[in-house]
Parts: C-alpha cells; structure tokens; sequence
C-alpha cells in the first residue's frame, strides 16, 4: 500500500520523506491555511521535496470556476492533482478535467455511490474519509470495503486513497482491505515505525553489550 503525508507543513514533509515510506502528499483548505504561509509557495514546495502525486484543492464551488482553478493550479507543477469536493458541480469538472488529462481527487467521499460516480466520472483518485465517518457512529472502513470491491468488480483504474485517518489502526485496517493508499497525518507516521517492544529491546541489547565489553577488559 501506498502512503502519503496529509499535512500542508513542509518541514514534516521532509522529515517523512528522508525516511523514504512517503509514495505523495494531500493537503486541504484547513492545512494549507493552518500554515499560514502563501498557499502556491507552499505547494510548489511540497511537490519540489516529494517525487510523487501532491493533493491540492479548489476552493471555488461551480464548476466553471473549478476548470479554471484546476487548470491554474495544475500549472504550479507536474506532481500536482488537483482535488475536487464530491458534489454534481464537481463531478462535472471531473469529467472535463480527466479529458484534459488533468489529475483529479475527489474529496469528502462517504458513500460507496458518492465513490462510484466519481469514478465513473474519471478520477485519478477517491478519498473516503474515515475518521469523520466513525465520528458520526457510522464505518470508516466498511466504506473502503465497498469501494475496493465495487472498483475491483467493474475494473475502475481510480485509486482509493484512505483518508481523515486517526490512528493506528485505521492503517492498518485500510491495509488489510487492499486500500491502495492511506494519506496519515505527521502525527500518526511516527506510530508506523515505533514499538515500545522494539525499544525496550534495543535498550536491553545496548546494557548487555555495554557488560560484555566491560567484562572483556
Ligand atoms: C485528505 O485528503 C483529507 O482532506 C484529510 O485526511 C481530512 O482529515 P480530517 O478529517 O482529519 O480533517
């Protein structure tokens, strides 16, 4: 499974980059403004650090304005897809951007036919978000099950990219569906690699070897 880094903060981008698990990165309206930076810069950035698709989202509602929004910010550079919120405006500049050959994630998916239509539409990319789904007392991951097996039963080439993942967990559980990507916050990163086993054991191998080499002497 893929992963992608789900911040806007270029100096976490960097850090999970140098570890080479980072396949892309997706940002949002609320990332890019929790910066506080300019959002092209920031972008522009974050697609010259990550050799991968890099998320960034229209902000206009209609679709005329969304085409042209997509089609500026598909200029700041090659990496960039350009995400569009789950609406019929949407899947409208869906349909025109995929012909253009334009990159296309469509966003704030929380439905498995909200998730079909998009990719009947063309997208590149559909993003179920699970952490507001389980908000709501509803299944984050029943919903990336529906997709991968609707998309797996009429052969759609559009990736399900996990998002709004919270934990752990959800990784892993995304993983196990055969998700094909999981967009995890800086945060939740570090839980991927880190055990408290794997610590502990290493502590206990670095005094054992300290004793030995002291016993050497
Ligand atoms: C990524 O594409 C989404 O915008 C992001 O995962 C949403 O996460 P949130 O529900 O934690 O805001």
């Amino acid at each position: 499974m893929k992963i992608f880094a789900d911040t806007a903060n270029v100096e976490d981008i960097k850090k999970v980059n140098e570890l080479g698990i980072i396949d892309g990165v997706t940002t949002n309206p609320t990332l890019v403004a929790r910066e506080g930076k300019d959002w092209e810069s920031v972008e522009k950035q974050i697609c010259a650090i990550v050799d991968g698709p890099v998320s960034a989202e229209v902000t206009a509602d209609r679709a005329p304005e969304m085409f042209n929004q997509a089609r500026a910010l598909s200029k700041w550079a090659d990496n960039i897809v350009v995400k569009i919120p789950m609406t019929a405006e949407g899947l409208k500049a869906v349909k025109v951007l995929s012909k253009e050959g334009i990159k296309t994630n469509v966003t704030l998916v929380f439905s498995a036919m909200q998730g079909m239509l998009a990719a009947k539409a063309g997208a590149t990319y559909v993003s179920p978000f699970l952490g507001r789904l389980d908000d709501i007392g509803a299944s984050g991951i029943e919903l990336v099950e529906k997709l991968r097996q609707i998309f797996d039963n009429y052969g759609y080439q559009t990736e399900i990219i996990a998002a709004s993942i919270r934990n752990y967990q959800h990784v892993e559980q995304v993983a196990l569906a055969g998700c094909d990507i999981a967009t995890v916050p800086a945060k939740i990163l570090v839980k991927l690699w880190e055990h408290p086993l794997t610590d502990k054991g290493l502590a206990a191998f670095e005094r054992d070897w300290a004793e030995f080499e002291r016993l050497q002497k």
